[in-house]
């Protein structure tokens, strides 16, 4: 997968899927040649010019040879101050205070698997499936090393790369910049992709053309945030869902990052990642060493969803782990948009006993189980059960649970503390702050430091103690709030600037321990629904509660969005009541729960309170979603038709086998004079032959809890060249918020 020409000076990596080159230059520089369709050579068709460019400069050993300049070369990892003014992959400040460095190949080797990053989370592979390439870059005064790092997968469409600075001088010097990855594209003719959202609206697309200049896409939140994702695409202008290339850059991160795309004057474009050089400086001690984060880069030639099926394969082989990595995931009930915090024993057991009866599988107890919890203004920090609400403890309730045949399963929110607490009365110290200012509230919320290793101890052994004192086989855990005055107690003046990176290496750690001392147990992120829904977080956990914002319409484009880099199984989703807490629309209970059945089902209402005829509604989609949940979980998602450019959105499923389809199609608005509407189907086999098995036609919103059927091409086959070219009509429906689901299975040869 990984090979040096020794003659050509050539790494080109490689599998069925891409190719990616580098070219050492002169033995010294790192050039980006190519990135794309696999190659089975690479030649040097596209052979860089030695042009003669007015203001770019020579390195000194080259003053008299005017066509080279590191401002018009592709590089792998740029430094400032030579001569290239495009975004530099890092910046250092020396102890002489100057920044010029200049680093040059030294070393390479490859070797089988891919190595695990100190402290933080990243992909993994056997030895058999993955080669890498390290890179020894040195500078050539001797005071740093840098260790770029490649992986290829053999099954996968993307390489995997970060970066390691080690201090190899005899004085220590500040990392300003650190970035995962940088790397040239020869051209300009792209469009660029980012996720920009807010609380209860992430992961909205933007698209548009690159333009001359920077453009960034980043947080200084001190996570990765709802407002920008940790993800960027570059694609060509006529690249669609089905066609043309794709590249996709996902970092494995959760704290503050930057993405940042820069087209120059000749119409190059360089792309770098990587955490937020903004408010950010290490300080490297002789011998010490910086670890990036690392960034996911997937290259797609069919299009969007060949990106988007790059990354969600790539994550769930790689990424994902432990007991619920290739798990089935369980339908769960959550009391938060219940009760709130208005619960007791007795209201928790009726919800799950009605839950129980439908075929939900798991009751999850969200916030206000601890202290002296009635609302968000006090006892974060204490995790003790609350008596007056749960008299038999956690324990009591779980066996309960348990007893109806259930899992149980409970919120928590480890990393913060309410000014009103016990922790807090007894360690003010222990949050985030700096001198002479007050720190800022958010929720009535203070952030603990997790850059302190007694603050990370105290946390896993809070959040051990309750998992070791009940039958507990779920946890949501939650962040609600962003980081402001960002210091800690604990660390010298010139290390103030690393504490947004140390609370995500506490984080990292805390998370690494609990899980793995509770292997069993189902981990959930959230942050204020999906605040940190990012490939970091999912390392440890491999769900996320993808949103606030349960309406059905609006996750239609929560889920769109999320889905460009994440799979169905990592996003929650639950069905909650009309009209909705969040946006007040009213709409269908089967629109609710097909929009919930695109990733990990749930329901987030009293059960209790249902209708009889709701309640039956509910059964059905709940063994519906039994049905296709290998499907919808373990199997491969298409993007057909998005809510961000029209009326309808649709989607689809498909198993493992390629045997069972399911397709979904919401229209959000009913029209006067509305188009006949032909879903024209991808990713069939062209020749074979699909049954449509079962058929659910749209619920309107004032009778028929069934989803009866009308279509009269149920029980008829077709095929796949059929259903993709020509499609499959819409029964029109006079009605809002209609959604519409096929399964359509694949009949054995004749
Ligand atoms: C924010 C979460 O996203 C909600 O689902 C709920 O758990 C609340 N926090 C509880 O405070």
């Amino acid at each position: 997968m990984i090979n040096f020409d020794q003659e050509k000076q050539l790494f080109h990596l490689k599998n069925k899927m891409f190719s990616y080159v580098i070219e050492l230059v002169r033995g010294k520089y790192l050039l980006h040649r190519y990135w794309g369709h696999a190659l089975r050579e690479y030649r040097d068709a596209a052979a860089l010019q030695a042009i003669d460019r007015g203001f770019s400069p020579q390195p000194a050993a080259y003053e008299n040879e005017r066509t080279f300049s590191l401002d018009v070369l592709p590089q792998e990892y740029p430094a400032f101050g030579h001569g290239d003014f495009r975004i530099p992959a890092y910046q250092v400040r020396w102890a002489n205070g100057t920044g010029v460095s200049e680093l040059f190949y030294k070393s390479h080797r490859i070797f089988a698997g891919k190595p695990a990053l100190q402290g933080l989370p990243a992909s993994y592979a056997a030895a058999s499936e993955a080669e890498t390439l390290e890179i020894e870059l040195a500078d050539t005064q001797g005071r740093m090393q840098v260790f770029l790092l490649y992986t290829v997968f053999a099954d996968a469409a993307v390489l995997v790369r970060s970066t390691r600075i080690v201090n190899s001088g005899k004085e220590s010097f500040q990392l300003l910049q650190a970035a995962s990855m940088s790397l040239d594209f020869s051209d300009a003719d792209f469009e660029r992709i980012s996720l920009y959202g807010g609380h209860a609206k992430e992961r909205s697309i933007t698209r548009r053309p690159v333009v001359r200049g920077i453009e960034t896409t980043a947080s200084a939140r001190g996570a990765s945030s709802h407002q920008h994702s940790p993800f960027l695409a570059l694609v060509r202008p006529d690249a669609a869902e089905e066609r043309g290339e794709a590249y996709g850059f996902s970092l494995v991160y959760s704290g503050n990052f930057a993405m940042q795309t820069e087209v120059d004057q000749f119409d190059t474009t360089r792309v770098t990642a990587g955490i937020n050089a903004f408010n950010f400086n290490w300080l490297l001690m002789p011998g010490d060493s910086f670890q990036t984060p690392e960034v996911v880069m997937a290259y797609s030639a069919q299009g969007l969803n060949g990106m988007s099926q790059a990354f969600h394969g790539f994550y769930r082989e790689h990424l994902l782990r432990g007991k619920y990595k290739k798990a089935l995931r369980p339908i769960l009930v959550n009391n938060w948009e219940a009760t709130y915090f208005d619960f007791d024993e007795k209201k928790i057991d009726e919800i799950a006993a009605c839950a129980a009866e439908l075929g939900i599988e798991l009751m999850v107890l969200d916030d206000g189980w601890f202290g002296k919890r009635n609302d968000d203004n006090s006892s974060l920090g204490d995790w003790i059960v609350n008596k007056k609400k749960l008299p038999r403890g956690i324990e009591g309730l779980a066996e309960k649970v348990h007893g109806r045949g259930m899992k149980f399963g409970l919120w928590f929110e480890p990393e913060m503390v309410s000014e009103d607490s016990e922790l807090y009365r007894a360690h003010p110290d222990w949050i985030l702050h700096v001198p002479d200012y007050a720190p800022s509230f958010s929720r009535h919320q203070l952030v603990l430091d997790l850059s302190r290793p007694d603050v990370c101890g105290y946390i896993v052994d809070a959040v051990s103690k309750v998992l070791s004192s009940a039958p507990i086989d779920y946890v949501k855990w939650d962040m609600n709030r962003h980081i402001t005055e960002a210091g800690s107690q604990l660390l010298p003046p010139e290390r103030q600037a690393e504490v947004p990176h140390r609370y995500m290496l506490g984080l990292y750690d805390v998370l690494e321990r609990i899980t793995s001392r509770f292997p069993e147990v189902l981990f959930e992120s959230c942050s204020g629904g999906g605040g940190r829904f990012d490939a970091g977080m999912l390392y440890y956990m491999p769900q996320t509660w993808a949103s606030d914002n349960t309406d059905a319409i609006c996750r239609l484009k929560i889920q769109y969005g999320t889905s460009l880099v994440f799979p169905a199984i990592t996003m929650g989703a639950h069905v909650s009541v009309t009209p909705n807490h969040q946006v007040g629309r009213l709409t269908p209970l089967q629109t609710r729960a097909f929009a919930a059945m695109s990733g990990d089902f749930g329901y987030e209402l009293d059960i209790c309170c249902m209708s009889d005829m709701e309640k039956e509604a509910v059964k059905k989609h709940i063994e519906l979603y039994k049905r296709i949940r290998p499907t919808v979980q373990l199997g491969s998602f298409r993007r057909l038709k998005s809510p961000f450019t029209g009326n309808d959105t649709a989607w689809t499923f498909t198993s493992r086998d390629g045997r069972e389809v399911v397709v979904m199609y919401f229209r959000e608005l009913a029209e006067p004079c509305a188009p006949v509407s032909v879903l024209r189907l991808a990713g069939l086999e062209e020749e074979a032959s699909y049954r449509v098995a079962s058929y659910y036609s749209p619920e309107r919103m004032s009778h028929d809890f069934g989803g009866e059927a009308r279509n009269t091409l149920e029980g008829r086959s077709f095929y796949g060249d059929e259903l993709m070219y020509s499609g499959l009509t819409i029964e029109k429906i006079d009605a809002d918020f209609a959604a519409y689901l096929w399964i359509l299975e694949k009949e054995d040869e004749q």
